[in-house]
């Protein structure tokens, strides 16, 4: 038998998720934890609306069922993105949509530009559709800023699409809407898409700056493609549903919303009962965003007392669901990490597996319960400041 190229993983276990694993069975305070329904954070009455005896039919819309799109555009319309139910696809989750939007914009060997630093799966998502990555940086000393002077030399006549995750993960930055025209303005000029990644859009920490763009939903000037899906906007990964928002000029949205439809088609991926169920699960939205809104902010006052008056700091951020800790260079990343599993009995990412372009970073999750976080983000603080 043999395997496509695209399937040559490393398949053996890292040293470090071993020190990992091990540290977590020892009971060490998970501080990578990003999974809602293991901080305490789980909605058992959202997950009881799909055993209604309305999910028992079955008459598949590729696109999504009508009442289930209907509900999102008529969600994000209510908080001022106003959008047509007939430009939004569902699909089992939002990793699915962007190997959807792959196979829709680019041929084995098109390249994608990525931001760098960012959410690690995008590797795997555009290795297994044959697309090329290409990571262009973020301005780490301003806040992670979009650099669009730093992107334009690298798009090539093999480039298909920039992509964007707005809020960054792990940085939290929102894009300037002055850099969002100029990336549009870039787009169009190349006849590029934009593929914007908004899972974490409704958790900004505060009021947003002014200055910053809400959401890329809306906008006209290019072929827009804006992600999100129940997986962070109720925390409700396991239900398996997300969402494409189509935007930009008319034309050219009638013929990827119709290329999309036969793909989607292919699969016919989402569940019936969750579709069936979104109008009453998005009527949750409050209710579990405003849980989740408070539990960010006391682990981010957590952090921030821990690091008052030492050499640790938090890195500022606009929003989403990690937070990025900056301390001394006097070890690499990775020891970092083992140490404070060893010594201080808690988990924290290394910088490197968001690809943060030097050492010197440690990323935790804001997700789990304070009675263990608080705690915990003390102890490893306390750790790295005494070297
Ligand atoms: C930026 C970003 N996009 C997408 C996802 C995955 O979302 P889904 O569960 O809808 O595939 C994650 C998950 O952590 C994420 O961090």
């Amino acid at each position: 038998m043999t395997f496509s190229a695209r399937t040559r993983f490393e398949l053996d276990e890292s040293a470090l998720s071993r020190t990992l694993a091990d540290a977590r069975r020892a009971g060490a305070a998970d501080l990578t934890e990003s999974n809602p329904t293991r901080c305490g954070l789980a909605s058992p009455e959202a997950v009881a609306l799909l055993g209604h005896p309305r999910g028992a039919g079955y008459s598949p819309d590729p696109m999504g069922e009508a009442g289930a799109r209907e509900a999102i555009a008529g969600d994000l319309t209510r908080r001022g993105h106003v959008v047509d139910p007939s430009r939004v696809i569902l699909s089992a989750s939002t990793s699915e949509a962007y190997g959807w939007l792959f196979k829709l914009l680019a041929d084995p060997g098109d390249a994608v530009l990525v931001p760098q630093p960012s959410y690690p799966l995008f590797e795997w998502l555009a290795r297994l559709e044959g697309v090329r990555l290409v990571p262009y940086p973020l301005v780490r000393e301003e806040n992670f800023r979009l650099d669009v002077g730093a992107i334009a030399p690298l798009v090539d006549d093999r480039t298909r699409a920039i992509l964007l995750v707005h809020p960054n993960n792990p940085t939290g930055t929102f894009v300037r809407r002055a850099d969002a025209e100029a990336l549009e303005a870039l787009c169009e000029a190349r006849g590029l898409s934009l593929v914007v990644d908004e899972v974490f859009a409704d958790y900004p920490h505060g009021a947003l700056r002014e200055d910053r763009l809400p959401s890329f939903v809306g906008r006209r000037r290019v072929p827009t493609f804006v992600l999100s899906g129940l997986s962070k906007v109720l925390a409700l990964p396991q239900l398996k549903l997300g969402w494409t928002i189509v935007d930009g000029p008319e034309a050219q949205v009638r013929d990827a919303l119709a290329r999309l439809e036969l793909i989607a088609d292919t699969y016919l991926s989402v569940s019936t009962p969750v579709q069936r169920a979104l109008p009453e699960l998005l009527a949750l939205r409050d209710e579990v965003q405003g849980r989740l809104r408070a539990r960010l902010a006391e682990n981010l006052r957590a952090i921030d007392a821990a690091c008052a008056g030492s050499p640790v700091r938090r890195l500022p951020s606009d929003g989403g669901w990690t937070a990025i800790l900056e301390g001394p260079l006097t070890r690499e990343d990775t020891a970092w990490v083992e140490l404070l599993a060893a010594e201080a009995s808690v988990l924290v990412q290394p910088g490197w597996f968001y690809d943060l372009d030097r050492e010197g970073f440690l990323v935790v999750s804001l997700l789990p319960d304070p009675a263990t976080f608080a705690p915990a983000i003390a102890r490893a603080v306390a750790r790295i400041a005494a070297g």
